[in-house]
């Protein structure tokens, strides 16, 4: 297994479970509320980790906040083999998503907290971490300018870049030079590219654009054509995460090497499995339940 470094966002999700959405102006009673660990940066961790089962690889950079829930979080990581030796304290709260789960589907409003003030240029030996990774992996729930030192250190030191530009910002297509692999969602496509339609955009952009389809699947171009993968059915209990198990899943199988069109499909199987629990990272699987399932294909042969 390669290093990988995650540099993202941890956050604590408080999430409740409705039978209906509020109106403006209205209450409404809760069916169930829960407090699980997310972030789109510790949830992909949290994947990979799960994956690789080895505690000495996969490094999350990113920070918590002076309060109660910063051990929590660590603690979690830890518990999912991510190294969290260059994850920071800062005198501000942890990262917070308060999550609507409304017909297995999510409404979120995240508030950065200690991840908004994620800084590279505070680094020393997180610029190690970042050489010694075989793949890094980012998202947005950092500060844009974050990433963008990030992705131009990694481009001028020949590291590949796995980058999911969710939520979507004005900003990301600075990043899409620099990046090896970026990962929108169709949604976030649309808002990045509003003069192309999809395949244009894919087209211009082969083996680096994947554009995910939540429930369709996810598509790509090779060949100067244009690939679909389809997901794979899956009787949802909660889509949240769903995304950052696929990315998660993804880097872990470039990073072992698997060809990119192996790599979706196994990054495919993770996410159908992972919409199956409660949570962002209740159903992320392991190798294991990986390979229990029926669609695990023998050409992936991981150890
Ligand atoms: O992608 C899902 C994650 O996004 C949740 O865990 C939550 O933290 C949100 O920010």
């Amino acid at each position: 297994m390669s290093n990988i470094a995650i540099v993202g966002s941890i956050s604590m999700d408080l999430v409740m479970q409705t039978n209906r959405i509020p109106q403006e102006g209205e209450t409404v009673v809760g069916d169930s509320f829960s407090m699980v660990p997310g972030g789109k940066g510790a949830n992909q961790a949290v994947a990979i980790g799960r994956l690789s089962n080895k505690s000495d690889q996969i490094t999350m950079l990113g920070a918590v906040g002076k309060d109660s829930f910063g051990p929590l979080l660590q603690a979690n990581l830890t518990a999912n083999h991510v190294c969290t030796q260059h994850v920071g304290t800062l005198p501000a709260p942890s990262g917070v998503a308060q999550i609507t789960l409304y017909q297995s589907d999510n409404r979120i409003i995240y508030y950065p907290g200690a991840n908004g003030l994620v800084d590279p240029n505070q680094w020393r030996d997180e610029w190690q971490v970042i050489t010694a990774a075989e793949l890094v992996v980012l998202q947005n729930e950092i500060p844009h300018h974050a990433n963008l030192q990030i992705a131009h250190f990694c481009q001028k030191h020949q590291i590949p870049v796995l980058y999911n530009p969710a939520p979507a910002r004005e900003t990301d297509l600075e990043m899409l030079d620099l990046v090896t692999y970026f990962t929108p969602n169709q949604h976030e496509c649309q808002e990045l590219f509003p003069d192309k339609n999809l395949s244009e955009a894919l087209l211009t952009y082969p083996e680096k654009l994947i554009v995910t389809l939540g429930s369709k699947g996810l598509t790509y171009a090779s060949k100067n054509q244009v690939q679909h993968i389809p997901a794979i059915k899956a009787q949802a209990i909660d889509t949240t995460g769903a995304g950052d198990t696929f990315n998660g899943a993804l880097g872990y199988a470039i990073a072992q090497g698997l060809e990119l069109t192996q790599a979706l499909r196994f990054a495919t199987l993770a996410a159908h499995l992972s919409v199956q629990k409660f949570g962002a990272q209740g159903g992320m699987p392991s190798l294991e339940e990986m390979k229990e399932h029926p669609a695990y294909e023998k050409a992936w042969h991981f150890e």
